[in-house]
């Protein structure tokens, strides 16, 4: 536990770096993101657009905050890693791999690009994988129906028993839900899905449309970096073997076709959602999350990997860095 001195270290450290990165990159978004209207210039955003929090996790179940970090925001494509765990609880590792993946793709987060050699998508990451994922929840053997699993599933990771579906999100999703669509379509003429594709559909934009809020993410990140136990409550919603598959393939696909720049510059595993989310795991230590909905060219938020990227660098948490480099463990460390 740390100590009242330390916390307030952090806590003034998290608020200097949120202020800054506030009144820094707004030249840098691209674009903004809406349910059923698709990206928006940055001209042409609302006001509710500015939002922006940061917050942390640690495995010892403390948080830190600074921003917006109680204003809810829709998971959108950080539930694929979820639902994911989810299908491999429900599956085990080898039958879902014969039906998604685990190599990058390289392409965007839509792409109807597949992996022919095996006749599967390439990874659970980006839609068409996510689509194999949630389709592989759907069709267990179990007393709940699907949605209700994964609803559940996300309340454990959060220690949140209010995270809910917003219905609006999910009604707006679904009228833009043509690309998705096709590419499930598509998928079941290959024998990549089978069954109802409707219903897969409306399930997958479902679980992107469960609202949570920074501090929910950060401690659902907390509970990936703690072996699969959510720190402050002690419940597992995944068995620690999976963690690894799941930390994996969002090391390497997480952040869609800047996986590997962000591999290489920040080196955290982490996942990205349209609504302007990033969720990054240091495995053993922190589970980061950042709201801030302005995007770059690849659809991930910018304020949100500007803040990894100086949190990585700044406490030495790329996987790949020396012990030395690890302010963490040090005293003079940010933390
Ligand atoms: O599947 C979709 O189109 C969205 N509802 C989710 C997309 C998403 O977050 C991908 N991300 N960057």
């Amino acid at each position: 536990m740390p100590t009242q001195e330390i916390r307030q270290r952090v806590n003034r450290r998290l608020e200097e770096l949120y202020r800054r990165h506030l009144s820094l990159h707004d030249d840098e978004t691209v674009s903004y993101y809406e349910p059923g209207v698709g990206y928006l210039r940055p001209e042409v955003a609302q006001t509710e657009q500015k939002s922006f929090a940061v917050s942390l996790a640690t495995t010892d179940g403390e948080v830190f905050d600074a921003g917006d970090h109680a204003q809810p925001f829709a998971l959108q494509s950080i539930s694929k890693v979820f639902v994911y765990g989810l299908a491999l609880e429900t599956h085990g590792r080898d039958r879902v791999l014969e039906r998604v993946g685990v190599e990058p793709s390289g392409d965007a987060f839509n792409s109807i690009v597949f992996d022919e050699r095996n006749n599967r998508p390439y990874n659970p990451m980006v839609n068409a994988g996510a689509l194999a994922a949630t389709a592989l929840v759907a069709s267990g053997e179990t007393a709940e129906p699907a949605l209700e699993r994964i609803l559940l599933t996300l309340r454990r990771y959060a220690g949140n028993e209010d995270l809910k579906v917003d219905e609006s999100t999910f009604e707006a999703e679904m009228r833009s839900a043509d690309r998705n669509r096709a590419t499930a379509y598509l998928m079941r003429s290959d024998g990549m899905l089978s069954g109802d594709i409707e219903a897969t559909l409306a399930l997958y934009l479902r679980q992107c449309s469960v609202r949570v809020t920074c501090q929910d993410l950060a401690m659902m990140a907390a509970t990936l970096a703690n072996g699969g136990v959510n720190p402050a409550t002690g419940e597992r919603p995944l068995t620690a073997s999976y963690v690894r598959d799941v930390l994996s393939v969002m090391h390497t696909c997480g952040m869609y076709d800047f996986a590997g720049q962000w591999a290489y510059r920040i080196g955290i595993p982490a996942k990205s959602g349209v609504s302007g989310g990033i969720m990054a795991v240091v495995p053993g230590k922190l589970g980061i999350a950042i709201f801030s909905p302005g995007l770059d060219a690849y659809g991930n938020s910018v304020r949100g990997t500007a803040v990894c990227e100086e949190v990585s660098d700044r406490l030495g948490l790329h996987i790949f860095a020396d012990n030395a480099e690890d302010a963490l463990l040090g005293s003079a460390g940010f933390l």
